[in-house]
């Protein structure tokens, strides 16, 4: 069956994946705190704004106000992009409460859209799908899916549970990318986990070379792509990330 492409909207990065991503398969951007992971999914939104194609934005650890500024001050255009309904904005944040002599973590939305409770995993997948059917989203992004881990409880819920989740998502030709932050401590028992569940794994990295540090990116896997392994350098700057395919890091 032919490979239909999606493009990350990251030039460098669409050329080291061998022409994009794969349409309708779901992504994991991976790395520790400030690597990058959320500037990646916006230009991935934003392309898909940039050619006509709505999407949806599920983030679980920022809020609105802060995302939109922070779009806005890299140059993307997030008020028009939502006002033409190209871009729709849930966010939500995970809440403990206490219960019963315990605890148990909630997701809670502002979101007119997002108000039931308890909002359980499958129930999340159903309120967002039906978003991106309402819209006919071909792209949908879960920005920290680290409160959806907290939600599963243990090993063997997360993979049935997030894997349905996922699944759900990237039904009918819809393209997903999530982000998952790495603990600057490896070893954490759900870290790599969900490297598993996914199609493809994307890994951003702060490395300390000759006096500072380097972003660098790597594929650590693709399914049915052919791609580069190494890994490839990038920027962050005023206008978002900035991939160097060619440049060499240094030992
Ligand atoms: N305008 C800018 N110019 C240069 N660098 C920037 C700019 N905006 C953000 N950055 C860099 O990008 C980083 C934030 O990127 P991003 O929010 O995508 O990271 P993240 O991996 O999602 O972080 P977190 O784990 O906190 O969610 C900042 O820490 C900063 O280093
Ligand atoms: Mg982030």
């Amino acid at each position: 069956m032919s490979l239909v492409r999606v493009s990350t909207g990251v030039p460098g990065l669409d050329e080291a994946l061998g022409g994009g991503l794969e349409m309708g398969r779901s992504v994991l951007v991976a790395g520790g705190p400030g690597t990058g992971k959320s500037i990646l999914t916006w230009h991935f939104l934003f392309e898909g704004v940039r050619e006509g194609e709505a999407g949806v934005l599920l983030s679980l650890d920022q809020d609105e106000d802060m995302i939109r500024r922070d779009m806005t001050r890299l140059g993307m255009s997030v008020d028009s992009a939502v006002e033409s309904g190209l871009l729709t904005l849930l966010c939500g944040d995970l809440r403990v409460v206490p219960r019963e002599g315990g605890y148990e973590y909630l997701i809670a939305f502002d979101h007119p859209l997002m108000q039931e409770q308890p909002l359980t995993i499958p129930r999340l997948a159903d309120l967002v799908t039906r978003r991106a059917k309402e819209v006919n989203a071909r792209r949908i992004v879960v920005d920290g899916i680290g409160p959806l881990l907290e939600l599963a409880g243990s090993s063997f819920e997360i993979r049935q549970l997030v894997y349905s989740f996922i699944r759900s998502l990237a039904s009918c030709g819809t393209t997903v990318m999530l982000t998952h932050e790495l603990r600057t401590i490896p070893g954490a028992v759900n870290d790599e986990m969900p490297f598993f569940i996914v199609d493809g794994v994307i890994r951003l990295d702060m490395v300390y070379r000759t006096g500072d540090y380097i972003r660098t990116l790597r594929i650590v896997k693709m399914r049915g792509i052919e791609h580069v392994m190494r890994p490839i350098m990038f920027k962050v700057t005023s206008e978002g990330i900035i991939v160097f395919p060619d440049t060499k890091i240094p030992d």
